[in-house]
């Protein structure tokens, strides 16, 4: 009897709970429709299937312009948007919610400033919603004046993110680029977390995130498919993670290339940690341009990486000259010292599962290679692991057999 009445009095308890939980979920529903620091672009005129490039434009000057907390977004549907460049600094920490999918014009030439959504001087910046922003490679790639060593230069970047401190870019997708998807220059203290970036393994230049002069940066939980490098990360860069990211199709996690231009920044600790390839060109790579100017990169730490049919794995490339770009027989002067491979797994495409192909002017330093097992299914096998102006050291257990090994 007791329990009884217990059970009854809770029952009714629950019931007013309910009751004025519906009343405050009302309240809050009409409070958030009318909350100053949301700018939706439907406020502006933006209208699915129509061209939101002036509706963005407005919300975007709107929140930017709200001290405290403020809001863009662009709600489910499908959408058409011209080149756009959303600059700050805003008066407060902003967040830009993209829930649709944003298409970018086709063909080329609309874009003047080399590339279509660019987030430009930003501090306390947040990038969501599970949207997509569709490049429309497909309008441009395979034309006659874009293959081989010509190399589309002009077309645009899908995503441009330069100067952004403080910021997270999560949960959102990049189609088909019609060159890079995603480009960091001068950010500090950036996460991508859960970003999706796809494209057709024969798209060109379609690197995934590169970036270069930044600091801070994290890649997490990323799935890249793409035409080019899944990650490359160029002069300048410090501090950076890439952990739990698959790669495939695409050109592997690449550091470089380095040296091409005077005045390049140091490249200065860089993890690489827990991702997998699969039917990439290379795992992990470190590439630099022979004949090139002066500079450093130290402190790369690749570990914990698995290599499905990769053609080569684990690689240091100090004669990086595609297309025949440079003069291949004067060496790179870019100084590489502190790498670390370690626990690195799988199956390569080609005999070349670990190559070290150091400068001669300016051999490796401080190589250490440890647990690695990938094997080799062809006719010309085994495996080889290949060390050239460089003397790793050795921990583990070796499949392939090393270089130092005789
Ligand atoms: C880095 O940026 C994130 C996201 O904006 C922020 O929450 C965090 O406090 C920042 N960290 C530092 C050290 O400023």
């Amino acid at each position: 009897m007791f329990s009884n009445q217990y059970y009854n009095n809770n029952i009714m308890g629950l019931k007013i709970n309910m009751g004025s939980t519906i009343a405050l979920l009302l309240l809050l529903a009409y409070a958030a429709n009318a909350q100053p620091g949301v700018f939706d672009i439907r406020k502006y005129g933006g209208k699915s299937n129509g061209d939101i490039t002036q509706a963005v434009i407005k919300a975007w000057q709107g929140a930017c312009q709200t001290a405290g907390r403020s809001k863009v977004v662009i709600p489910k549907g499908i959408y058409r948007m011209g080149a756009v460049t959303f600059s700050g600094p805003c008066k407060g920490r902003i967040e830009f919610q993209i829930q649709g999918t944003v298409q970018a014009p086709g063909g080329r030439g609309y874009f003047k400033s080399g590339s279509w959504v660019t987030f430009l001087r930003i501090d306390g910046f947040t990038l969501s919603g599970g949207g997509t922003f569709d490049g429309k490679g497909k309008s441009v790639w395979g034309t006659k004046s874009c293959s081989g060593i010509k190399y589309c230069g002009d077309l645009p970047i899908s995503l441009r993110f330069d100067f952004i401190s403080n910021g997270l870019i999560q949960g959102i997708t990049s189609l088909d680029s019609k060159q890079f998807h995603i480009n960091l220059l001068g950010c500090k203290n950036v996460t991508f977390q859960r970003v999706n970036i796809i494209a057709p393994g024969n798209s060109p230049n379609t690197d995934g995130i590169h970036l270069g002069r930044s600091s801070g940066i994290r890649i997490l939980d990323t799935k890249i498919a793409t035409g080019d490098d899944c990650v490359s990360i160029g002069d300048g860069s410090r501090d950076i993670l890439v952990q739990r990211v698959t790669c495939g199709p695409g050109h592997g996690i690449s550091i470089g290339s380095l040296g091409k231009y005077t005045n390049e920044e140091p490249v200065v600790g860089v993890k690489v940690l827990d991702c997998t390839m699969t039917n990439t060109q290379n795992g992990v790579r470190i590439k630099t341009w022979p004949n090139s100017f002066a500079g450093t990169a130290s402190d790369l730490h690749f570990e914990n990486l698995v290599m499905n049919n990769v053609d080569y794995p684990v690689l240091i490339d100090q004669s990086y000259c595609p297309w025949r770009q440079c003069k291949a027989q004067i060496p790179s002067k870019i100084k590489i010292s502190d790498v670390s491979f370690k626990n690195i797994k799988g199956t390569a495409n080609t005999k070349g599962a670990v190559k070290l192909i150091c400068s001669k002017a300016v051999p490796c330093k401080n190589v250490k290679v440890t647990d690695i097992d990938i094997r080799y299914q062809g006719k010309d096998g085994p495996a080889t692991f290949q060390c050239t102006n460089v003397n790793p050291t050795l921990g583990g257990k070796h499949n392939p057999l090393p270089c130092t090994v005789k």
